[in-house]
């Protein structure tokens, strides 16, 4: 690890508290200049680092820059591998490549600031500009066939439900497949995507990505999610992201291992008994939501008072 990286890791375990130039030399093994060059090269990557006579230096409790020597102090699993980028085309799209060149373990995890191509379900966008949100993808390797990737995705997002309540305080609901929604506006996004064995069907790794707006973003949402989208936080509340991050790995790794849908996810679900609009593809109609079925998929009756089960499709609660 670099002096660098060792200096972060330091200063982000001690957020708030003083620490010498002496004394983060001689926990660090070196010189106090070579801390001195390593503290400059933060502050010039935005870090706000304080300094005070006969105190010493602090990073300020409010740094919020994300990075895998943060993230790492909180993960369970300290070995895994992290990337960390200051914008990407789509976190989803780089951990799929590099998931197939690396050969990479399950629990990889690949973080961006900025998104510039935030891919959604069914070919959108997703909106993801710098300093508003969480952009992250994990892999995954289960021992599932494509068809019950349906698992995946429920489990991620309990997941990310649970993880975001412990830190930010917020009770999310889920609006089948994979949307999460705080006060009837959707605040984060699901997207799962599987490479498989062409021949056996099985899955040889997902790639969930998971898309948070946790602020509201300046200049508002694009005209075309400004009605649906909203924001985690209330203003003037803030975070530190890698611990977010940290925790909903933490949960997603623990989540995944089980079997089936979880029982949270259909006791979160916001769509059973309301009447939805459900599209898929170019064909829309206007439905009742029953019930989420122990195996995921959504019981409805139709405008002919017929039930139907749907496997997927897009439920708009607002008709
Ligand atoms: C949706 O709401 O349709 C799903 C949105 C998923 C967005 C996340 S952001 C991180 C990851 N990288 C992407 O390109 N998409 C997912």
């Amino acid at each position: 690890m670099s002096t660098k990286s060792e200096l972060l890791k330091l200063l982000e375990s001690n957020k708030g508290t003083y620490l010498s130039g002496e004394e983060m030399a001689g926990r660090l093994g070196c010189s106090r200049t070579a801390v001195w060059k390593a503290m400059k090269s933060l502050r010039d990557d935005g870090y706000k680092i304080k300094a005070v006579n006969n105190k010493g230096y602090v990073l300020d409790t409010d740094s919020d820059i994300l990075s895998k020597e943060a993230i790492r102090l909180y993960l369970k699993n300290k070995e895994v591998f992290i990337e960390v980028k200051k914008e990407i085309e789509s976190t989803n799209q780089y951990l799929k490549k590099q998931g197939i060149e690396e050969n990479l373990p399950a629990g990889s995890f690949v973080l961006a600031e900025m998104q510039k191509a935030g891919k959604g379900r069914r070919g959108r966008s997703f909106f993801s500009p710098e300093k508003t949100g969480l952009y992250m993808s994990v892999l995954l390797r289960p021992r599932r066939t494509a068809q019950e990737s349906l698992n995946i995705t429920a489990a991620a997002a309990v997941a990310v439900c649970n993880a975001v309540e412990k830190i930010c305080g917020v009770t999310l609901g889920i609006k089948w497949v994979n949307d999460l929604y705080l006060k009837e506006k959707k605040v984060c996004g699901i997207l799962t995507e599987a490479v498989t064995d062409f021949e056996t069907g099985d899955i040889e790794f997902a790639v969930v990505g998971i898309g948070l707006n946790l602020y509201f973003p300046d200049g508002g949402f694009p005209e075309e999610i400004a009605q649906t989208a909203g924001a985690i936080l209330e203003p003037g509340v803030y975070l530190d992201r890698n611990i977010l991050a940290a925790e909903i790995v933490n949960h997603l790794l623990e989540e995944s291992e089980k079997e089936g849908i979880p029982a949270e996810y259909i006791k979160r679900n916001l769509v059973p008994g309301r009447t939805v609009r459900v599209s898929y593809g170019s064909e829309e109609r206007i439905v009742l939501a029953k019930e989420i079925l122990p195996d995921g998929r959504l019981l409805i009756e139709n405008q002919q008072r017929e039930e139907e089960i749907l496997i997927c499709g897009d439920v708009s609660l607002k008709l």
